[in-house]
């Protein structure tokens, strides 16, 4: 049976989707079978994320509705073998689909995966209630910043009405130089704030900006280990900024 995972944060553009696209990657990459379900329904964030939008026949509302079945949605990904995506109906999105509709579908697809990460829209409504009424375990994603620290807190105390195994905590977006000048929380203090575990730290970076899946993002591995299961790392964040070539970089940074 699949672990079925949701991210979510509240705040919207966090990386909630970047996040688990690429924890999906390196998941399966170490040779899990992995689903991504996109229930951002009316956008398609996933395929655009993972770069295979062109590759789509059916999305979950073709399932939902008998016009294929589950296995026939998902799209393999042609660089991560193991890695499957299942589009959200951005092809109707006016439809109105339930929570009830979209855990059933997953529930079927389980017995032959071993995760399925589900990328929660933003916001507290309904789009949240349908990706996390699936889900077993959450994982929120914030970042450092004030706005979405506060968006994490609601979201997580609306978690807590759920019946999950587990609530983790992923900062992204952490700039190492900001860490160093003491101009953000530390992820640790923010886990302590949040009072739910760290899962994982991971830096702004402009790789993840620029680019779609990469299988050289060693913060998304340290990511991924972690949620296996593995023993937890964190991920330096200043480790960019240490050392003399590191020192001259804080000092270009302030000085732009
Ligand atoms: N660690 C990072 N470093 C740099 N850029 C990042 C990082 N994580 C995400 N981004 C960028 O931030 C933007 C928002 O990311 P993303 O779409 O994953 O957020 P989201 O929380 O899923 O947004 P939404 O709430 O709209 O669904 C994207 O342009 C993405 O490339
Ligand atoms: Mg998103």
């Amino acid at each position: 049976m699949a672990r079925k995972i949701v991210f979510t944060s509240g705040k919207g553009g966090v990386g909630k989707t970047t996040v688990a696209a690429n924890i999906g990657a390196q998941l399966a990459l170490k040779g899990e079978q992995v689903i991504l379900c996109d229930t951002d329904f009316g956008l398609n964030n996933i395929d655009v994320v993972t770069g295979i939008e062109k590759n789509i026949t059916y999305d979950i509302a073709d399932v939902i509705e008998g016009r294929c079945r589950a296995r026939q949605a998902l799209v393999q990904h042609p660089k991560f073998k193991n890695l499957y995506i299942l589009a959200s109906n951005h092809s109707s999105p006016d439809k109105y689909i339930s929570p009830q509709s979209v855990r059933l579908v997953l529930e079927n697809l389980s017995p032959q995966f071993d995760y399925i990460l589900i990328d929660c829209p933003a916001g507290i409504e309904e789009g949240f209630h349908r990706a996390v009424a699936s889900a077993e375990e959450a994982v929120v994603v914030t970042t450092p910043h004030l706005s979405s620290l506060r968006d994490a807190d609601k979201v997580i105390s609306v978690l807590k009405s759920y019946r999950l195994k587990s609530v983790q905590l992923i900062v992204n977006m952490v700039r190492g130089d900001m860490l160093l000048n003491g101009d953000i929380l530390s992820p640790h203090a923010i886990a302590d704030i949040l009072k739910i575990p760290l899962l994982a730290v991971l830096p702004e970076s402009d790789e993840v900006y620029l680019n779609t899946l990469s299988d050289k993002r060693r913060m998304f591995r340290i990511a991924a280990g972690n949620l296996a299961g593995g023993k937890i790392k964190y991920y330096d964040a200043t480790r960019h900024y240490s050392g003399l070539l590191g020192r001259i970089r804080m000092g270009l940074k302030r000085g732009s």
